[in-house]
């Protein structure tokens, strides 16, 4: 009988461990995901983690300006990299969160589309910005299961795309690939973006996951430096250059929309 206990016993622990290692239905993790960023309004956590201002790390102001300054100087370089020298008209920002790029890069654009699964995180954005006299913010709310939707609301093609902080919290690695195209399929020829990944050369805790979205939200997709630079070049882009921060495993890559026959 003991022997039979025993037996018991480790069966389940070994269900247990394997609970570990099963993969997640795709939408188990896309219904988590959506609902851990639609729930700013309520919860102060997630307002801090969606990068909005006076909140958590972003009761330092300063701290969340430097976001938007630190990705438009990156803009510049990305520019000068390129030879544009022409003022954009219009852009988008996949995962707006807060606002912290919007306000920095609004007095640059004419259009400004916000991308976002998370409706509070748009009106905060949108807020942020009317407050500076901007409105020509165009929110646009997707559905995480189909970022299609942005098609039928962006007026394309435009002049720039930027992600920041947003392809490390996607469901897999696959879908900031078709991210990645549907970026392609919105810009100009020409058009310039920025995407910044999380990276992940061979740290076991950076892995891409593909269960617990609530307790890995913060490194859930992640690539190699080399994985994405193919990636974006099979998507039709011209990586331009790529900037490491190694204190947080990030990578921003500079890309370029080809002319046809450039
Ligand atoms: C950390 S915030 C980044 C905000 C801003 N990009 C920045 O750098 O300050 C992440 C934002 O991405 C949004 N987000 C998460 N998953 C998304 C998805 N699949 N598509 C679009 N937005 C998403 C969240 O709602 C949130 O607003």
């Amino acid at each position: 009988m003991r022997a039979v206990f025993h037996l018991y016993g480790a069966v389940r622990h070994m269900l247990e461990i394997a609970k570990y290692f099963v993969p997640q239905s795709r939408s188990t993790i896309t219904t988590d995901a959506s609902n851990l960023w639609g729930s700013s309004t309520s919860d102060s956590h997630v307002r801090d983690l969606s990068h909005w201002i006076g909140e958590g790390r972003w009761v330092n102001e300063q701290a969340w300006n430097r976001i938007g300054q630190m990705h438009f100087e990156m803009f510049k370089k990305i520019c000068l990299l390129a030879n544009v020298t022409q003022p954009i008209c219009s852009m988008v920002e996949w995962g707006s969160g807060g606002g912290a790029n919007a306000v920095r890069f609004c007095s640059e654009v004419t259009t400004f589309y916000g991308v976002d699964i998370s409706s509070a995180n748009l009106a905060e954005c949108q807020r942020q910005l009317k407050m500076r006299n901007f409105c020509n913010f165009r929110p646009v709310l997707i559905d995480i299961e189909e970022p299609e939707q942005c098609l039928r609301v962006i007026e394309s093609p435009v002049d720039f795309f930027i992600s920041t902080a947003v392809y490390q919290h996607f469901p897999s690695k696959e879908y900031g690939i078709h991210i990645t195209e549907l970026a392609h399929r919105l810009l100009a020829d020409g058009g310039l973006a920025l995407i910044q990944i999380r990276y992940n050369d061979g740290f076991p805790r950076l892995r891409a996951k593909r269960r617990n979205y609530y307790k890995n939200v913060v490194t859930f997709a992640a690539y190699g430096i080399h994985e994405f630079w193919q990636a974006v070049q099979c998507v039709g882009f011209d990586p331009l250059a790529v900037i490491l921060d190694p204190s947080v495993c990030y990578a921003y890559f500079f890309l370029k929309k080809e002319r046809p026959n450039a």
